[in-house]
């Protein structure tokens, strides 16, 4: 089995990583955060993610898979080159290529002759052609490899894929890199680079549409006294839609999907071909932010501002990350509204099962241990996340503790009825 080198351990990085050292390959990894590499050669993980850990060990037992703090030692041996640096959002909404193209810089006399080096990172399209230019190594093969996963099911999605897509100068290179997942039973479309970064782009923007579509006919639902969970229902008996990604939320958001939908508008806009229906569906997700937010507001009824800018109201919190499954707040649209409610002058206090402490990104949030003392004496309690744990509350517990028993349960996790028997005035989102 080939040697394999993994650039950069974050989500993708370290499920590429224990995946194919899983397939069989020999895996160097290496990541910059020495403390990092340190936990993950000691068998620990460091974030949340189902499976995570059973590979990670699988792959250290066997010694097909060792971590490294500096990425110059895990290539020098190895022919296939993954490169899974972050490509984070840049201030004016286009994908911040610097650590790739540091990384890059920092590796290419060191990469073994004829390698191939195979971005995994979502990158803007013509990043293959530039890291070419930037290589200048004409033995060097450079391949688009866009990686599909779900944070919560990252080793569920690499091994068991709907496709991988090989983007590639020529047939040869691209056969190289589909046998790696031989083991995998899959379609392996093949394409030029340039279409390969565009399907991720392509994919990621094509299922945030769908969410700000569902959302905003969630809007229209609840304006005309029809019932999104039908309506949806009704929708995805049409096999061209599908039933998949159709529940409405408060908003999405995650990782991957608001730096990609602007990364492409950003794109369109410089290749002279702007994409408005692209801002409409980041518009429209920041409209239903703001109106979650209202909704639990609403709720409470009128109250005035203290001189403070602060109101008598506390907002009781369930879920802060930015979906179930998952320990990741970044971008989460919990996050985002709770910083609507805090603007407005409330008191949050907030329960999520994967967070124990306060939140940088909301230091003014009281975080607690228990789902009933963040509805304790609240006077509106939202439910942002779907965890499935939420459904194992005692619904009559939370309404004894609260101040008013009100739910805005903004991801339709509870029935109705079950919500109105236990005492509580609910709102689902378009229902
Ligand atoms: C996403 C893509 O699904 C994945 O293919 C890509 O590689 C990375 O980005 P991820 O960020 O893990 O994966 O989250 P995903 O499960 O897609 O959810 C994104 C957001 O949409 C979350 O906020 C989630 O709560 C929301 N969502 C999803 C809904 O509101 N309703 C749905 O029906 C599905």
């Amino acid at each position: 089995m080939g040697e394999i080198s993994v650039v950069g351990c974050g989500y993708v990085g370290l499920t590429v990583a224990v995946c194919m050292a899983h397939l069989g390959h020999n895996v160097v990894a290496a990541d910059v955060d020495r403390e990092r590499v340190e936990m993950l050669n000691r068998g620990q993980v460091p974030m949340f993610e189902a499976r995570l850990d059973e590979l990670l060990d699988e792959g250290l037992r066997s010694g097909r898979l060792r971590f490294v703090d500096d990425p110059q030692l895990a290539v020098t041996s190895a022919r296939f080159h993954f490169m899974c640096v972050p490509t984070p959002q840049d201030v004016d909404g286009s994908a911040d290529l610097s650590r790739l193209e540091a990384a890059i810089d920092d590796l290419a006399d060191l990469f073994p002759l004829r390698s191939v080096v195979i971005t995994k990172s979502t990158v803007p399209v013509g990043t293959a052609d530039q890291l070419r230019s930037r290589l200048s190594r004409t033995d060097i093969a450079v391949v688009s490899c866009p990686e599909f996963l779900r944070e919560g099911t990252a080793i569920h999605d690499f091994l068991g894929p709907d496709r991988i897509v090989i983007g590639a100068l020529d047939d040869p290179t691209a056969q190289s890199v589909a046998e790696l997942f031989a083991e995998l039973d899959c379609p392996i479309l093949t394409m030029t680079n340039r279409s390969a970064e565009a399907v991720k782009y392509g994919a990621n923007a094509f299922l945030a549409t769908k969410l700000s579509f569902i959302n905003s006919m969630a809007r229209i639902c609840e304006s005309v006294g029809a019932d999104i969970q039908d309506v949806a229902r009704g929708m995805a008996g049409d096999e061209r839609i599908g039933g998949k990604f159709l529940a409405p939320g408060p908003g999405w958001g995650g990782s991957c999907f608001p730096k990609d939908v602007s990364a492409l508008s950003h794109l369109a806009q410089a290749a002279g071909s702007p994409a408005p229906l692209l801002n409409a569906v980041l518009d429209a997700n920041h409209s239903q932010l703001d109106h979650i937010a209202s909704k639990a507001l609403q709720a409470v009824g009128p109250t005035a501002l203290d001189a403070h800018g602060q109101r008598d109201v506390v907002v009781g919190v369930w879920g802060l990350t930015f979906k179930a499954g998952t320990s990741d707040r970044r971008d989460s649209p919990a996050i985002a509204v709770i910083h609507r409610l805090l603007r407005a002058g409330v008191t949050v206090q907030a329960f999520d099962p994967t967070v124990s402490c306060g939140m940088d990104e909301a230091p003014e949030v009281r975080v607690t241990s228990d789902p009933y003392e963040a509805a304790a004496g609240a006077d509106v309690l939202v439910v942002l996340t779907e965890w499935d744990d939420f459904t194992e509350i005692d619904l009559d517990k939370t309404a004894e503790v609260m101040n008013q028993p009100r739910m805005i349960d903004a991801r339709n996790l509870f029935a109705r009825d079950d919500a109105e028997t236990a005492g509580f005035s609910y709102a689902g989102v378009g229902r």
